[in-house]
């Protein structure tokens, strides 16, 4: 039965730590709390996988899944545990959390530093999205239009139109989330028709390994701000890029 909480079941790619853990703990708490909360991380035995085993110890909703998404194999044997699991149910909520920056400037960067960049930022989440497709059709027809959503984690450092010229160069990163900010337009065409939104989010520039400890935004505060926004997400959103704010963002 369909509850107030209008993401029944989740799934977070990359939520070992940083963003990916937040917006776990706090769907965890939400109220009433999504029934299937599925945690993708690559590497769950691993030591930097023990804070989410301690949250999925917490929350019973909570499964832990094995998902690289540099691979393939490993993206589709989570999507068959998924689909086993949601049994006729759907997935409401995919959000293409996990990402790499590698940094570099020109002199720095390598082909293979971008070629992993390309597979793990853009690559990945499409091919996420595609296995995943089965469970959010199933998820679209079961619920009312655009109430499922697909999210890529992008930045504003791929925005063309906005680029800031003094922060870091870092090549393979930009360029490979302005090639998921692509994605994220293909899919918002090609899922339209089936009420399934897909948008492309800047979490802000947030203390995580990734944005560092300079950053000014909290992991808390992002992901507070992100959850808003996800709940009052509609068509006119779809193909969108924005902000954890909900403020739209150039490409
Ligand atoms: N923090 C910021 O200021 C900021 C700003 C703009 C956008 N973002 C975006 O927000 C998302 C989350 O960032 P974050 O700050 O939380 O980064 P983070 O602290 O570096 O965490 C990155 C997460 O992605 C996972 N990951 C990396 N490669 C993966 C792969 N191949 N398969 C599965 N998981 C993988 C990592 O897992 P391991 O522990 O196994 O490495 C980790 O859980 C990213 O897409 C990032 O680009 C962040």
């Amino acid at each position: 039965m369909q509850t107030a909480q209008p993401f029944r079941s989740v799934l977070v790619t990359g939520s070992n730590r940083g963003l990916g853990l937040e917006l776990l703990r706090q769907l965890a708490q939400a109220e009433p709390p999504p029934r299937y909360l599925f945690a993708g991380c690559r590497d769950p035995e691993s030591p930097r996988a023990q804070d989410l085993g301690n949250l999925a110890k917490r929350f019973s909703n909570i499964e832990v899944l094995k998902l690289d998404v540099d691979d393939f194999g490993s993206i589709q044997e989570c999507a068959d545990q998924i689909e086993k699991i949601l049994e006729n149910d759907g997935l409401n909520l995919l959000i293409n959390n996990a990402g790499v920056n590698y940094g570099g400037a020109l002199n720095e960067v390598t082909p293979e530093i971008m070629m992993n960049s390309y597979r793990t930022n853009a690559v990945g989440p499409m091919m996420v999205t595609k296995a995943f497709l089965p469970a959010l059709l199933r998820a679209a027809r079961l619920n009312d239009k655009f109430k499922t959503t697909v999210i890529n984690m992008s930045s504003i450092m791929a925005s063309m139109e906005q680029f800031d010229s003094t922060s870091a160069a870092a090549y393979a990163y930009r360029i490979s989330k302005a090639a998921l900010n692509m994605v994220t337009k293909c899919l918002a065409n090609e899922l339209k028709p089936h009420g399934i939104l897909c948008t492309s989010l800047h979490p802000g520039w947030v203390q995580t390994e990734m944005g560092g400890e300079k950053a000014p935004l909290t992991k808390e505060e992002s992901v507070r701000g992100i959850l808003k926004v996800l709940l009052t997400l509609s068509e006119k959103d779809n193909g969108s890029f924005l902000d954890w704010r909900g403020q739209r963002l150039p490409w």
